[in-house]
């Protein structure tokens, strides 16, 4: 298979298993106990049908939206993922090349393998940095400032992943950061030769957000390790509120799910949420945002930008959290999968599929503008 043969999200999936040694490939496509929350987060919208209106004239389709201050021209972006340039050697900065052609925003995370400041310069489309919340004050202040100073848009505090979720594929394979090369690694090396080869001879894997505060000495952490040793599980409301004064911009908090929380993010001055289950990584047998955001929209919407990930693969799922009252909605395996299997043109060819899809969508609707997708269009069975 090439990519010019993939047209949808499994596609994708296919290909990049058929290119990554499979500790990565299953790092990506794994999630949390039994997967159920993982299934369940695409499924959710089968159970919600679309009723389009027609004769509407819809020959001009404008899909662009503005959330917490950004104005993007389609209301998909590329959330912040992890250790990018494992999955290829281009990483982070194919992700934002492509999303800066396309015009939508992107994030970098806090365990990105590229230096937000090096993105910032490269590319003009609206950034995010995924936050994590250390034990270690002293880092958390200084990966706030270094955001500052890149001129990072938009603050996202992940707030789901407070201790590992318990990824069994990870356990079996043994994935860690950087890669390990045990003798099952050295399997898979063997039997990806092209993805090793670009491994050795491309720029050594760092995580730059982190550097001297990550200990990897010892070779290699899990990112479960990461996560229980290294993130603060006493860390309460009234941090996140001093840290939304002291960031003074666009703030969201990412896996905020229930509708007391969703309160809380208001009163303590986020400008964002964004409903997610962490793509099923985390907590399994949590809700999916979708069958979620309804109940969240109606509490907070006029209030604070919502928004969803999680589960989303097309671009009628993209139509129907919208038509919910989603602000924008975010995506990490849908360009994930690309990446690892072509770099920037792999990322591009899913933004162009996801952008055709959303552009149909909406005329087959009879909606030539985000404003007017609403909750008419929609029925749940
Ligand atoms: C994960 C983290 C790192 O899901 O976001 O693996």
């Amino acid at each position: 298979m090439r990519l010019n043969q993939c047209h949808n999200f499994q596609d994708f999936r296919t290909l990049a298993q058929k290119r990554l040694p499979s500790p990565i490939f299953n790092y990506i496509d794994g999630a949390a106990d039994d997967e159920v929350t993982y299934r369940h987060n695409t499924e959710a919208f089968d159970r919600c049908d679309l009723v389009p209106n027609v004769l509407t004239g819809v020959e001009d389709i404008d899909m662009s939206v503005t959330v917490m201050g950004q104005k993007l021209d389609m209301p998909i972006y590329c959330s912040p993922t992890a250790l990018q340039r494992l999955f290829h050697h281009d990483g982070e900065l194919a992700v934002a090349a492509a999303a800066d052609k396309f015009g939508t925003m992107f994030g970098v995370s806090s365990l990105g393998t590229t230096s937000i400041a090096e993105v910032r310069k490269k590319f003009k489309s609206p950034q995010v940095y995924q936050f994590y919340f250390h034990k270690d004050r002293g880092l958390n202040k200084a990966m706030i400032e270094s955001a500052k100073e890149a001129g990072v848009d938009v603050m996202m505090l992940t707030v789901d992943s407070i201790t590992g979720g318990n990824r069994e594929r990870d356990l079996r394979t043994g994935f860690s950061i950087p890669f390990r090369l045990t003798l099952g690694g050295l399997v898979q090396f063997a039997i990806k030769p092209m993805w090793g080869i670009n491994y050795v001879t491309h720029e050594s894997f760092k995580l730059p957000q982190l550097d001297e505060h990550v200990d990897m000495s010892g070779g290699a952490i899990s990112i479960g390790k990461y996560f229980t040793e290294m993130l603060d599980p006493s860390m309460t409301w009234d941090d996140v509120a001093k840290m939304v004064k002291l960031w003074d911009g666009q703030f969201c908090l990412k896996g905020i799910m229930s509708v007391e929380d969703a309160k809380k993010a208001v009163d303590i001055g986020c400008t964002g949420i964004i409903l997610s289950n962490h793509g099923g990584r985390q907590l399994d047998g949590s809700r999916s945002p979708f069958d979620q955001l309804a109940e969240i929209v109606d509490a907070v919407g006029d209030k604070i930008d919502v928004i969803m990930d999680s589960g989303i693969q097309r671009g009628t799922h993209v139509l129907k959290a919208l038509s919910l009252g989603a602000k924008a909605v975010g995506g990490g395996r849908f360009y994930l999968f690309p990446l690892a299997a072509a770099g920037q043109p792999g990322v591009e060819r899913a933004l162009t599929l996801m952008r055709a899809e959303i552009e149909r969508g909406m005329k087959l609707m009879g909606c030539s503008s985000v404003d007017q997708l609403s909750r008419s269009n929609l029925r749940f069975r």
